[in-house]
């Protein structure tokens, strides 16, 4: 078994082969937006950060993911690529980076690559084509993004699970065709019926990485805040807590500033003392 210590860096070829139907492991992916936590779930073994757009809502503050700019996104992404994971760096293309034209989807995904993303994810099927075939062209491999698509919230009418009915599960499997076709090298299936996301697995030959697109997919992703319970808002259905974060958190500033205001903090141990002559020196300064 490879120890964490000894794990190679993961390259897009190695991910872009794993499809469970040969045998491959399910690819692991998580968001992570600083250093702090891009060394933890490295260390922990994902296979991808997902540095998401979904920066936005889950740190920044804001109600979707449609008010982060390439500059936002590139900060968290320099933050990512500080901690040197051993994971594969996906750095999510924001809203209005890649709606402009192939040119202009290009000059932002170098922005991405040369912040430290290894590949970059745009939301979108068939109409993207044009876009992510400028950035392959350029050499910066592209991750697709089907079926709950956040970033078309408005045009969706809501963040509302996709799919659900035949002529729209048929348009999913054509665009997932045609974005592996154009050389993407996974798919993030989101929001989408899991029989859905089973067909597409089976017509791609590039890993599908599900997100409440059930468990036929060749890897899952979640968002970092809602697997570590620090999300304040009520979680979707397709989320697993794993840890209750924001409750160890709140007690923890909560014992702080129980032991500020009864002076039980600083203690002895957290104190640099002064020497015996510094003391005498100040005493005998007499201010
Ligand atoms: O920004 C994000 O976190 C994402 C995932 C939900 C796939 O795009």
């Amino acid at each position: 078994m490879t120890t964490l210590e000894a794990r190679p860096k993961v390259g897009v070829p190695g991910i872009a082969a794993r499809k469970r139907r040969d045998g491959a492991d399910p690819v692991v992916m998580i968001t992570a937006y600083d250093t702090p936590f891009a060394r933890i779930v490295d260390d922990a073994g994902v296979d991808l950060i997902l540095v998401g757009d979904s920066v936005a809502d889950n740190v920044l503050g804001y109600e979707d993911t449609l008010q982060v700019d390439v500059a936002q996104i590139a900060h968290h992404v320099a933050a990512v690529a500080r901690a040197r994971p051993r994971a594969l760096v996906v750095a999510d293309m924001p809203w209005m980076s890649y709606h402009l034209g192939p040119a202009d989807a290009l000059r932002n995904a170098a922005v991405l690559v040369r912040a430290g993303a290894d590949a970059v994810k745009l939301e979108g099927g068939r109409r993207r084509l044009p876009v992510v075939q400028a950035i392959l062209d350029a050499e910066i491999p592209v991750m697709g993004h089907l079926g709950l698509t956040p970033q078309s919230v408005h045009a969706l009418g809501g963040l509302r699970v996709q799919a659900r009915e035949p002529e729209a599960a048929a348009e999913l499997l054509l665009d997932a065709k045609a974005l592996a076709a154009a050389g993407c090298f996974a798919l993030v299936l989101e929001g989408v019926p899991d029989a859905v996301a089973t067909a597409a697995t089976g017509a791609v030959d590039v890993p599908t990485i599900g997100i409440g697109a059930g468990a036929d997919c060749d890897g899952q992703v979640l968002v970092l805040h809602d697997v570590l319970g620090l999300s304040t808002r009520p979680s979707p259905k397709f989320v697993r807590r794993y840890a209750d974060l924001a409750t160890i958190a709140r007690d923890a500033v909560a014992a702080y500033a129980a032991d500020v205001r009864s002076s039980a903090f600083p203690g002895d141990d957290e104190t640099y003392h002064a020497s015996p002559a510094l003391r005498d020196s100040l005493a005998a300064r007499g201010d």
